[in-house]
């Protein structure tokens, strides 16, 4: 099961024209993609607050753990390396960090801005094993590159 890509990102595209403000693109991203992706359980993001620590931002799913520093979970991974982490069972993973103890399988990206500054990472979780395809990793790191180019 996978997202309609194209609408998915023509209507990001729409509500997201002339925004540069990193918060109203999280928020904006996070609702459109729980909606439209039908195995992303939790949708949401991270952000860089401080060297090497990460703060809650805008998601949709139950709630999230506020803070993780760089040197834990699939987030801090992500934002340690700046390698997506497709994620197809968190019990194998050494150190997730279990929002919630229903999800099986997550999907994490970086998001850079144009001028290459690690803003925050994407967090995908599936109550699904192996929710996450390599077409899931190359359409999310395409349209956070395209919507948060501007973003400051
Ligand atoms: N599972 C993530 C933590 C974020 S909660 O799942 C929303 C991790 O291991 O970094």
């Amino acid at each position: 099961m996978t997202p309609d890509y194209d609408a998915l990102r023509q209507q990001v595209l729409s509500l997201t024209h002339g925004e540069t403000d990193t918060v109203a693109l999280m928020a904006t991203l996070a609702c459109e993609i729980h909606q439209h992706h039908p195995l992303s359980d939790w949708t949401g993001f991270y952000r860089v607050v401080a060297p090497e620590l990460l703060k809650i931002g805008p998601y949709q799913g139950g709630h999230g753990c506020l803070v993780i520093p760089f040197s834990r979970g699939v987030c801090g991974a992500c934002a340690c390396t700046g390698q997506v982490q497709n994620v197809p069972d968190v019990d194998a993973f050494p150190g997730h960090i279990a929002c919630a103890s229903s999800t099986r399988s997550e999907l994490v990206l970086p998001v850079r801005n144009g001028r290459g500054d690690l803003l925050g990472v994407l967090d995908l979780d599936s109550d699904t094993p192996a929710a996450f395809t390599p077409a899931d990793e190359a359409f999310f790191a395409d349209l956070l590159a395209e919507v948060f180019r501007d973003a400051v």
